[in-house]
Parts: structure tokens; C-alpha cells; sequence
């Protein structure tokens, strides 16, 4: 019989008990119901409300269930629905009725809301140490290869020359905000749900405060209606680890794009690709195509928690049994990823001649030629302007922006001295720019020195 089985005449359809069950996904919250099961009746005994010898042997007992999980010896049942009512109705198997005063003053709705918050806080706590190591792989890099240049695009077309390290650092920075955007949610999962029980809070003088502090939360929630239907907290980690999720995407498709053919840039460690069934020649960068593919399936667990939550009428439904299914696998998924990039960035082959070979197109000077009649006091529109007509004179002529005499570059660009000519190196177009975020030598080799310093 059911725990809640009192008021019910017939057992539960086969088929119901199996539709209903969340304990074949819920099971990994049973050390933090443990946690929360044991400051609920410490605060209990302390409130008066049940014996302190049941709350002793309530809280040992505990314990010795926690064991019995994690040897693998704990019995699961569906009919006992989730972790909650396992651990309860174990409980009480060993404790007869002292066992039976756990539950006192609590709901499963305000019980599963701690559990979750619980869960959360130490997941967003592994996750951002897990983001730090990524940085730190990627500035580890950089580092290493501090005055590579190579091409740097926009619309996938060359543009301008870029240092390597800037590239690296600019996904460093993408993840520094993704690290921010997490510990800002955990802020809100840090609030503290019990007592709030089923939707009214209780009649019974529960000391929620001592509970926040034993559990160590940083306040208890305001209003117990919210608090058993609030899930805006998962809907927020969704959504980072979306963003977060989007960022390595990019990134894999720019080692997808660097280790192809025609770029051949890098080449990712055979630990991290693999072959094809059919050709014998190719090593493919799956890991950066799943990482694509599984960021998809993030998103999925951010669409699936909206929609869960848009049309509940307040407060808890049993529709929110499912908030697990999607939060599980956005947290687990992203923590495969981070399993993998960090060792997968540290172990990457980079190929300093390809790339620098790229950068040497003198088309990705175009811009400097511009800036430098600005510097003569000419107006930018004006400038731009000429140095287009110079890149149309010498599609024209056959020659390459760095193939023409300083007469040929003065037929579009009547300003050009001597010194025009010597703008076409790819080294000093990059070096130069050293304002502020710029990818000067010197601007990145400060960024660098603020990662490593901030990274430790
Ligand atoms: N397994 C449920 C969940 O995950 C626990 C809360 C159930 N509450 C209830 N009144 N049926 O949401």
C-alpha cells in the first residue's frame, strides 16, 4: 500500500504505476533528501514537535539508508512512486512508528523544491569549477603560441589579420560570462522551500530559519504558494547552459572548420576523433559535431521546461514531476562536454605555418591602407573609397594588393608614399593594434596576463 494510500479502496493500474513512477530519475537526489530529511527533524525535535529520541534515531537511521544506496543494497520499488517516499517508507520499515514522524509539517512539494535547490547548487558549483578548467585550457593555448596570426573572418570571409591568442581568448571570454550567468542563477536556487508544505505552509511551529542555516541557504522563501510552484530557478540554468552549450558549439565549428582540408589549421589528437567504416583515409572531429548535435538537445530541455511550466494553474501539478527529466539531462549533457574540450583544446596540434601562410593575403590589409590615409587627414569614406578602387584596379590587372609599383597604387590612391608599400606585413598589421580589446602583441599579451592571473 502506498503511503498516501489511506482514502483509497483499489490499488493503482499496472500501467499507472509505471506512467507515475519518477524514482528510475529522481534516485539521484537521495543524498540531498537525506540531507534535508535530517534538518527537518532536527528542527523538529528542537520545535518541540516530536521527540528528541525520535529525531536521533530518525537521523542515524538516515544515514545507514544513505549506505544502503550507495553499497547498491537499497530495494526500489515503482509503487513507491519517487526517492522521497522510498527513503520514508524504508524508514519506517526499520523504525516502526518513530520512523513515521519524518514528514511531520512537510509536503512532497515543498520536499522535492529543497531537493532540487540542494541538487542545484552543488551541480552550478561543479559546473562553474569545470568552466574554469576550460578557460584555463584555452589561455594554457594562447599562451603558448602568443604571436601566431592567422586570417580572422567575418561572413566567413577573410578580413582582417588576428593574433591566435585573441581568437582563443575571445571563447575564453564567452565562457567567463557563462560562469557569471551561473553563479547569478545559483543565487536564487539558494532560497530555501520547506515549510512552505503542500501550498499553505503549517499549523504546526516549524522553524524554518533553522533549517535555512543548518542547510546553509542564504534565506527561506516568502511565500509557500510560489515556493512549491516556483521553477523559474530551473528555467535560469536551462537557459545558461543553453547559452553555454551555444558557445561550444561555436567554437566546435570553428575546430571543425580549422581541421578541415582546405584550412588546415589545426589537427585535433586522434584521441578525440574517429575513423570512418567505408574510407580508410579520414579522421573525423566527432566530437565537435556532437558537441553541435548536443547542444540541440539542451535547447530541448530549455523548450520542454517553458512549456511545462506556461499554462499551470497555481501551485504544485503533477506536471512538474517531469522539470527532472529535462534538468537532468541539460546538467548532465553539459558536463560530457566539459569532460571532453578542456583535454581536447590542451592535447590540439596547431599548424603555425598554415595558418600564418593564410594571413599573409595582402587583401586582409586593406583596412590598414584606409586607416593610414586617415592618418594623412583624408576622410574615412573618402579613403575607403580609394582603397576599393585600388582593390578593383588590381583585380583588373591581374596583380596582387602587394604586387604594385607605389606609381600603379598612386592612380587610385594619390596620397600613397613609399611607406604604403610596406603595410602588407600580416605580423605588424596584427601587432599594432594595441588599444584596449585590440589584438595588438602587446594588447594580448595583458589579456593573457589577466586570464593567468585571474585563472590562477
Ligand atoms: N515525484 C514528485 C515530483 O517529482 C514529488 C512531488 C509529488 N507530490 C504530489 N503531491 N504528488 O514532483
Amino acid at each position: 500500500m502506498a503511503l498516501w494510500g489511506g482514502r483509497f479502496s483499489s490499488d493503482t493500474n499496472a500501467d499507472v504505476a509505471k506512467y507515475s513512477e519518477s524514482i528510475s530519475f529522481d534516485k539521484r537526489l537521495y543524498r540531498h533528501d537525506i540531507m534535508g530529511s535530517r534538518a527537518h527533524v532536527k528542527m523538529l525535535a528542537k520545535a518541540g514537535i516530536i521527540p528528541q529520541e525520535s529525531a536521533d534515531a530518525i537521523r542515524k537511521e538516515l544515514l545507514n539508508i544513505q549506505q544502503e544506496i550507495e553499497s547498491g543494497n537499497f530495494k526500489y520499488d515503482i509503487a513507491l512512486e519517487d526517492i522521497h517516499m522510498h527513503i520514508e517508507s524504508r524508514l519506517i520499515e526499520i523504525l516502526g512508528t518513530e520512523g513515521a514522524r519524518v514528514h511531520s509539517g512537510r509536503s512532497r512539494n515543498d520536499q522535492v523544491a529543497l531537493d532540487i535547490r540542494l541538487y542545484l547548487r552543488d551541480e552550478i558549483d561543479i559546473i562553474i569549477g569545470k568552466i574554469r578548467e576550460f578557460q584555463a585550457a584555452l589561455v594554457d593555448t594562447a599562451s603558448r603560441h602568443p604571436k601566431q596570426i592567422i586570417p580572422g573572418f567575418t561572413h566567413l570571409q577573410h578580413a582582417q589579420v588576428v593574433l591566435f591568442a585573441h581568437h582563443l581568448l575571445a571563447y575564453v571570454e564567452m565562457l567567463d560570462r557563462d560562469a557569471e550567468r551561473l553563479a547569478d542563477c545559483r543565487k536564487r536556487i539558494d532560497v530555501m522551500p520547506l515549510g512552505s508544505g503542500a501550498l499553505a505552509g503549517s499549523t504546526l511551529p516549524l522553524d524554518r530559519e533553522f533549517v535555512c542555516q543548518e542547510l546553509n541557504f542564504s534565506r527561506v522563501t516568502r511565500n509557500s504558494m510560489d515556493a512549491v510552484a516556483d521553477r523559474d530557478f530551473a528555467i535560469e540554468l536551462a537557459s545558461a547552459l543553453s547559452i553555454f552549450a551555444m558557445h561550444t558549439s561555436r567554437l566546435s565549428e570553428d575546430l571543425i572548420l580549422w581541421s578541415s582540408q582546405e584550412f588546415d589549421f589545426i589537427e585535433l589528437d586522434d584521441a578525440f576523433c574517429t575513423g570512418s567504416s567505408l574510407m580508410p583515409q579520414k579522421k573525423n572531429p566527432d566530437v565537435c559535431e556532437l558537441t553541435r548535435g548536443k547542444t540541440a538537445r539542451i535547447y530541448g530541455s530549455l523548450t520542454a521546461l517553458l512549456t511545462l511550466c506556461k499554462a499551470l494553474p497555481m501551485t504544485y501539478n503533477r506536471d512538474l514531476q517531469e522539470d527532472k527529466v529535462a534538468l537532468f539531462d541539460a546538467i548532465d549533457t553539459a558536463e560530457q562536454i566539459l569532460a571532453v574540450y578542456p583535454p581536447m583544446i590542451a592535447s590540439m596540434q596547431i599548424k603555425p605555418e598554415n595558418m600564418r601562410a593564410a594571413a599573409t593575403d595582402p587583401a586582409l590589409m586593406a583596412t590598414d591602407i584606409a586607416e593610414k590615409l586617415v592618418e594623412l587627414g583624408v576622410p574615412f569614406r573618402t579613403a575607403h573609397h580609394r582603397v576599393g578602387s585600388f582593390v578593383k584596379w588590381c583585380k583588373e590587372n591581374g596583380k596582387a594588393l602587394d604586387e604594385t609599383t607605389l606609381e600603379e597604387m598612386q592612380i587610385t590612391i594619390p596620397e600613397a608614399t613609399e611607406e604604403f608599400l610596406n603595410l602588407f606585413d600580416p605580423d605588424m598589421s596584427a601587432g599594432k593594434r594595441n588599444i584596449t580589446g585590440g589584438t595588438g602583441f602587446d594588447a594580448v599579451s595583458s589579456q593573457l596576463k589577466f586570464w593567468q592571473e585571474k585563472l590562477g
